[in-house]
């Protein structure tokens, strides 16, 4: 029984949508959820920045005494799950577009795809969609500018909905029934979709699949905590706590202290916010 918390990762807001999950699932343990949100997006940066920062981060998790990881951004995960299970000594979970429980949910073979453009570009994932031995259809389209209007705490505007009509209405046209959320931000959307397009499309996010996929290793590695134990819960921000607690109670009713951290991106990373 290990009662050391387990670190949540993501760019920003988005990882919450994995935290709400992993709550459900395993709620005696403490969780530890980093938002880097004053260098979100990582969707558009340079990926030699997205591995390098991801890291940076996780390593610095490891050194506050996280005994795992869930990397709970796409995009991240794309670029830097290898460098990291090289690196760091913890379990790291990922996460990546739910492409095959799509192609097995879809009956008219045409999935759309909503991610960001560096996780459509990235290796990973398309060694993943030619691994498929499925004769689906696959539209990918890269979501530009959503991620930056979740951060601001738009889930329902109308930049959002014209948003997503440019990017969803081409997959209606070819026929797609089922949308895979490749973005950890984008289950935040998924009332608002469902608004704009009903039942047309089934909405495949992967959060249950990662907090199972987590509570296997915690076991497998004899991590869990005791089912006694009292669960902590901290935010930490690199932008502005009272922010990332504040929209942490609007779209998950989760109470928790939030604390603003500086983690300075090495010289090496050389990125701008
Ligand atoms: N939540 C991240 C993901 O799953 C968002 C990436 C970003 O910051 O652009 O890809």
């Amino acid at each position: 029984m290990n009662p050391s918390p387990i670190g949540i990762f993501d760019s920003g807001l988005g990882g919450l949508s994995v935290l709400r999950e992993v709550r459900a699932m395993l709620p005696h343990e403490s969780l530890i959820y980093f938002a880097d949100s004053r260098y979100a997006p990582y969707g558009d940066k340079p990926e030699r920045f997205v591995e390098a920062r991801t890291l940076q981060v996780c390593e610095w998790l490891v050194a506050q005494g996280c005994k795992a990881l869930v990397i709970a951004c796409n995009t991240a995960t794309m670029h830097a799950v290898q460098t990291l299970r090289e690196r760091l000594h913890v379990p790291i979970i990922g996460v990546e577009p739910g492409l095959k429980p799509a192609a097995l949910s879809s009956q008219s073979k045409v999935v759309g795809v909503l991610a960001t453009a560096n996780t459509l570009k990235s290796a990973k994932f398309n060694r993943l969609l030619t691994s498929l031995a499925d004769e689906s259809q696959y539209l990918c389209a890269a979501g530009h500018g959503l991620v930056s209007l979740i951060e601001q705490g738009d889930v329902s505007g109308p930049a959002i909905r014209e948003k997503l009509d440019l990017y969803l209405r081409p997959m209606l046209d070819a026929g797609a029934d089922t949308l895979v959320l490749g973005c950890t931000h984008y289950p935040f959307l998924s009332e608002t979709i469902r608004d704009m397009v009903g039942n047309r499309l089934t909405l495949i996010d992967t959060g249950t699949a990662i907090a199972r996929q987590l509570a296997r290793k915690l076991a497998e590695f004899g991590l869990a905590a005791s089912p006694d134990a009292t669960p902590a819960i901290r935010y930490l921000s690199t932008k502005d706590a009272s922010h990332l607690r504040e929209m942490a109670w609007a779209l998950l009713n989760v109470e928790a202290g939030a604390e603003t951290v500086a983690i300075e991106p090495a010289p090496a990373i050389g990125a701008t916010e």
